[in-house]
């Protein structure tokens, strides 16, 4: 019986997950937060371990995590519903795509991407978010002067990613910040756990001439994958 009580009394806190109910619309960020405060965003968030202790300890940020697979979603919104945090938001959504159309420009003060997909194989690379078209997009996306945070074991993928961001002249590198035990993220313990070397970098925005983006068609490899098709609507 106390386990039915606790479940329906987890089951009544509110989802932080985001119903898009037109996913050409772009967001209004202020109406998701309880209130106004600086944003921060995480691109495939996974579990959420580093954003929600980040939540938790600054609750005068508000935090957007950006995540496609819907089991991870679900479990991040479930913790962060059990912590009460009022100042995380959940989207359901493709990264790249999201940044290029719903995000408000310059709106974001710092931009998360720990242990983004590697696509190790050739064949494979161009689906990497690290790309010119993305740079567009975080640029646009990035308050001038906010931070994207990079941290990878596939240091193949990370020099790749510092050559992208380092020989754009919209970006200028900054030290990487440093993470307590508890920023961690899940797949960081597990590369970390195996001895394997983690690569980190920051670099941050500087004014540059505005370009609107141009419309896109989405190439097939950005759609969702096949098991994610598969899943149900959140
Ligand atoms: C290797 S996992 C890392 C998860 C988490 N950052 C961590 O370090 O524990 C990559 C995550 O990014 C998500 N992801 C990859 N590409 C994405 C995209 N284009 N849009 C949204 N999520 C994406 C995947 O679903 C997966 O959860």
């Amino acid at each position: 019986m106390a386990l039915n009580s606790s479940k329906r009394a987890r089951e009544a806190i509110p989802s932080r997950v985001i119903e898009i109910k037109d996913p050409a619309v772009p967001l209004s960020i202020d109406d998701l937060f309880p209130e106004k405060r600086a944003l921060e965003v995480e691109i495939g968030a996974g579990n959420g371990r580093f954003l929600i202790s980040r939540a938790a300890n600054y609750p005068d940020v508000n935090y957007l995590a950006i995540e496609r697979m819907l089991g991870r979603v679900r479990r991040l919104d479930r913790r962060a519903s059990r912590l009460g945090l009022d100042n995380i938001r959940v989207l359901r959504l493709e990264a790249f795509y999201t940044l290029y159309y719903l995000l408000p420009h310059h709106g974001v003060r710092t931009v998360y991407v720990f242990f983004p997909d590697p696509w190790p194989k050739r064949r494979h690379n161009s689906r990497r978010l690290f790309a010119p078209l993305f740079l567009d997009a975080l640029w646009h996306t990035l308050e001038l002067g906010g931070c994207v945070q990079v941290a990878t074991d596939y240091l193949d993928y990370f020099a790749e990613i510092k050559k992208h961001l380092a020989t754009d002249p919209r970006f200028e590198e900054v030290p990487a910040m440093e993470r307590t035990p508890d920023e961690q993220t899940d797949f960081e313990l597990l590369f970390r756990g195996k001895g394997l070397p983690v690569g980190q970098c920051a670099f941050r925005s500087l004014p540059f001439e505005e370009k609107p983006l141009s419309p896109l068609t989405l190439p097939p490899d950005m759609l969702p994958r096949e098991e994610e098709r598969a899943e149900q609507q959140f």
